[in-house]
């Protein structure tokens, strides 16, 4: 990779392969984020991306979830959300997906069998057996930090790199040590003293959208960028217009961490949806039962351009995000970059 910039895996729809490609062929890293894909969407994924660069890219991956699977909880929040339903006029009832280890298990297959050379993980580490089995073929592992001690788990468990997440980060939160209220630590504070204690290279995610972010993560010890929210609005990712529209008028003021999407926190635009549900969010089932309960609504509001009941990831640098093309981003980085490196 030319560059240190990584394009964050992002499931749901936003890194289609023209997105991830646009990346790996400007020298950054792109990534699919292939979390909820089954094992033949991510080949198709996969296979689509070799067809658009013959650069690195990576997959990303959610590890597992163990969760409470409470009847009670899932009824009283399902009754909850028949009112959005309704109104969105679905009839089909929910289902629960699986985001069990057998899905997890077919995704690592397919890494193996296209021969995916990087591979990233969010929401915890894999098993020792997994690891060893990517390691053995040489598959570079990246994992996801938001404290140090989460760091220094990825380090101990045979990662060779970890994204140092700050509390800035759009998205879901990737702690999985600690609960997030006590994790959650500025891009600022966190790479510095996690580049600090462990070996293995540090990537800074969480806020940094232009040239000035990148450069002051390298000043603090990370040795690259993970930017998500910069590549949302891009000409390529697979999201609705409306959303893009929304990030780039958003302020930092303007998002907020919640689980009442998925059951896991994760910052987005605050909006109607979260405003309705907040005073629920103790009561909800874990992820991905939540995830699950709520995906009718939001794919059904997306179709309908509904974004007040969407989940609008989003960090908390929406002013710095620009509606271009991949390229366009990665160009201006890098211009933004040497300019600041040669007034220095
Ligand atoms: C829309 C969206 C979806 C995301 N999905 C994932 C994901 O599937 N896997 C993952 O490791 N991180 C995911 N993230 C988090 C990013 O990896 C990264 O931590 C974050 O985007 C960095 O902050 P920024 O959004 O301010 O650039 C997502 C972020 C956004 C904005």
């Amino acid at each position: 990779v030319k560059y240190p910039i990584i394009q964050a895996g992002m499931a749901g729809g936003v890194t289609t392969p023209k997105l991830v490609a646009a990346v790996s062929n400007e020298g950054g890293l792109g990534s699919i984020g292939a979390g909820y894909m089954d094992a033949a969407q991510l080949r198709r994924h996969i296979q689509e991306v070799k067809k658009l660069t013959k650069n690195p890219f990576a997959v990303n991956l959610f590890t597992p979830p163990v969760y409470d699977a409470s009847k009670d909880k899932i009824e009283k929040t399902n009754s909850r959300l028949q009112p959005f339903r309704d109104h969105l006029h679905i009839s089909e009832t929910t289902k629960i997906d699986k985001l069990t280890d057998s899905l997890f298990l077919e995704q690592i297959e397919v890494i193996f069998e296209e021969e995916v050379s990087i591979c990233s993980f969010t929401f915890g580490i894999p098993s020792v057996e997994i690891i060893q089995r990517l390691k053995s073929r040489d598959i570079i592992l990246i994992g996801t930090a938001t404290t140090v001690e989460e760091a220094i788990a990825n380090e101990n468990n045979d990662m060779d790199m970890v994204v140092m997440q700050g509390s800035e980060a759009g998205g879901h939160r990737g702690s999985f040590i600690k609960p997030f209220e006590d994790s959650m630590i500025g891009t600022m504070a966190l790479v510095p003293q996690a580049s600090d204690v462990v070996t293995i290279p540090v990537i800074a995610a969480g806020g940094i959208a232009e040239g000035r972010g990148l450069v002051a993560a390298l000043v603090l010890g990370a040795q690259a960028v993970q930017m998500g929210t910069a590549f949302v609005t891009s000409l390529e990712s697979g999201v609705i217009d409306a959303y893009k529209e929304a990030i780039v008028n958003s302020h930092e003021d303007q998002t907020v961490v919640t689980s009442v999407f998925s059951g896991k926190p994760a910052r987005g635009i605050q909006n109607e949806f979260i405003s309705k549900m907040m005073d629920y969010e103790d009561e909800l089932p874990e992820y991905p039962l939540q995830n699950s309960l709520t995906k009718s609504i939001r794919s059904e509001a997306a179709k309908q351009n509904i974004t007040e009941w969407m989940s609008l990831w989003c960090g908390q640098s929406p002013r710095l995000t620009k509606r271009q093309s991949a390229r366009q981003t990665m160009l201006e980085l890098i211009t933004q970059v040497e300019g600041l490196v040669k007034r220095s």
